[in-house]
């Protein structure tokens, strides 16, 4: 059996905000091409620092932070804004979709800066929209729709650029339990497909649905990492 190299490889993280208890203690994670990674924990344990190191939405302050063989502790600021747009996808709890934009512009948006045309793009919008079940709101703005669509519509922009990695924080908490259950099908048939996804989440039938593997962070520290055996 060949062993691909990780598409994450975390080594030695520590993360600290101002002279505060460490965020992330001298973590170490390797999570494989394929793999669907929920990380669960109690609040302030640092499952979304942990996924914004990941994001190179902000920086450790001690270790290495390798993603789809980038150094993304390392990179300039226009290497970080060009690394999250080629190779990261990413949901939010509260969408983050901009409302002056119709749905299919805020889908688009990752596109652009990436020099496919826009002709390729909005077909590929399209497609992604029809996929998700919202193909009819394409031009609706995102205030008018639901909950669950919207977030189905940011599961959209993640998919954009078909990123290596697709990451969600709490991307079920803002939803009520009928649209929470859309999206947790959405997610798992993406992971089937071989989507990789790290996924923080307090919702553990989420986790059941999607996970191929499960971590729990106490304290900044790996307290659990269990492999599902089936899902
Ligand atoms: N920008 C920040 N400035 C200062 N402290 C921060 C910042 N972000 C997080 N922290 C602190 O770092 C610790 C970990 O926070 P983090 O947001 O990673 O927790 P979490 O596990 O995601 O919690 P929750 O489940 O509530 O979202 C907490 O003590 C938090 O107060
Ligand atoms: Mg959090």
């Amino acid at each position: 059996m060949t062993t691909a190299a990780p598409i994450i490889e975390i080594s030695e993280v520590s993360k600290t905000y101002d002279g505060e208890r460490p965020a992330l203690a001298g973590l170490d994670l390797q999570v494989r091409a394929g793999e669907a990674l929920a990380v669960l924990g109690p609040s302030g344990s640092g499952k979304s620092t942990l996924l914004n190191l990941v994001a190179g939405l902000d920086r450790p302050t001690a270790g290495r932070v390798t993603v789809d063989g980038v150094r993304v502790d390392a990179l300039t600021e226009s290497g970080l804004a060009r690394y999250r747009r080629e190779r990261i996808g990413m949901v939010f709890q509260f969408f983050n979709l901009l409302d002056d934009l119709t749905v299919e512009d805020n889908v688009l948006l990752p596109a652009q800066l990436t020099g496919i045309s826009r002709a390729t793009a909005r077909r590929r919008a399209a497609e992604l929209l029809d996929r998700l079940g919202i193909g009819h709101r394409a031009g609706a703005r995102p205030g008018r729709l639901s909950g669950g669509e919207r977030q189905r519509v940011a599961v959209a922009r993640a998919l954009m650029n078909r990123p290596a990695l697709l990451l969600a924080d709490e991307p079920t908490g803002a939803l009520d339990s009928a649209a929470a259950a859309d999206v947790r099908e959405l997610l798992r048939s993406l992971t089937t497909e071989g989507q990789t996804l790290v996924l923080v989440t307090h919702d553990t039938a989420l986790a059941a649905a999607c996970a191929t593997r499960t971590i729990e962070l106490v304290d900044g520290r790996i307290a659990r990492d269990v492999t599902a055996v089936l899902r």
